[in-house]
């Protein structure tokens, strides 16, 4: 067995180090939109988006080297996204990472810009320094912005705002959206770092792994803001309650999400079970599955 939790925080650190050099004063200024940017990028978070496209690329034979601009780029958007989900508008949420939350710190108006910046600073670095060819970097700036967009991540959030999803059925294409589509794209990207000509065999197993691992990690958020504490959690538990929100607790019992979440990570386990050095790429959703945070 690979030893996950090292390998999780080697690649962390790998990518904080990238993301600190590109979200640099010398790179941005010292202006306090830019100052929001790295306060909302660095120094935290799980880094599970980066660490799939990091070790997708390894698995395919690339280096962790090969997939930094687009590890970065997708933890940008990722960055993003949660700076805007905690805005009043939208989950109104005071506490990110352990910190308060970015429009909390430097006001609504600069968190705004700051999270429209690192979105468009993610199509900047993905374009910089990639090591696959003009035409696979071409499709990853495309997976980008699908993942991203209004059948993709935004187009999640969107639905999730509307609070009156009907059943789990419809509760799971508005997790699918809102957060697999950027693990499809973080995981897509890390194939893509590494081949010299993606296959699209492999790319459905890529979204089939992504979709699972996708749907698994959000049932788990659902359940520790029911369960867990801000201490441990780094935000608000009880969030989706106060906002109204149809979790997954709308539709089953803790046990049954769990063993949900659990069948869906034992799932996404195997998909990959035959191919080299798939290892960590195998293990990741069982992790996933029992993380606490
Ligand atoms: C939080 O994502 C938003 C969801 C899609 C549930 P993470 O749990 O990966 O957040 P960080 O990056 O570790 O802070
Ligand atoms: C939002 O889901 C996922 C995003 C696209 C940002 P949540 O609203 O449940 O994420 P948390 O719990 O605030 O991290
Ligand atoms: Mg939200
Ligand atoms: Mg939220
Ligand atoms: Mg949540």
């Amino acid at each position: 067995m690979a030893d996950i939790e090292k390998i999780l925080a080697e690649d962390a650190l790998f990518i904080e180090k990238e993301l600190d050099r590109r979200l640099s004063p010398e790179l941005l200024g010292n202006g306090i939109m830019a100052d929001a940017m790295r306060y909302a990028t660095l120094g935290g978070g799980k880094r599970i988006r980066a660490f799939l496209t990091i070790e997708f690329c390894r698995m395919f034979g690339g280096k962790p080297a090969d997939a930094a601009s687009y590890a970065s780029a997708v933890e940008m958007v990722h960055a993003y996204s949660l700076i805007h989900d905690d805005m009043p508008c939208m989950d109104n949420d005071d506490m990110r990472r352990g910190k308060p939350s970015c429009h909390v710190a430097y006001g609504e108006n600069i968190a705004l810009l700051a999270g429209d910046t690192l979105l468009t600073y993610a199509f900047e670095n993905a374009v910089l320094d990639y090591s696959s060819t003009d035409r696979i970097n071409r499709y990853a700036v495309y997976e980008i912005a699908h993942g991203a967009g209004a059948v993709g991540m935004c187009g999640g959030q969107e639905l999730d705002l509307r609070l009156d999803c009907s059943g789990y059925e419809e509760l799971k294409n508005i997790h699918n959206l809102k957060t697999g589509a950027l693990i499809r794209t973080a995981a897509l990207l890390g194939y893509y770092a590494a081949v010299p000509s993606p296959d699209s065999y492999i790319r459905d197993k890529i979204s089939a792994y992504s979709a699972a691992v996708g749907l698994a990690f959000q049932i788990i958020d659902d359940l520790l803001d029911v369960r867990s504490a801000d201490e441990i959690l780094g935000k608000p538990v009880g969030s989706d309650a106060r906002n109204g929100k149809k979790t997954v607790l709308a539709f089953m019992s803790e046990e049954e999400a769990e063993a949900e979440a659990l069948r869906l990570s034992e799932y996404a386990a195997e998909i990959f079970r035959d191919m080299p050095r798939s290892e960590v790429i195998c293990q990741l959703p069982m992790y996933l599955y029992g993380r606490k945070k």
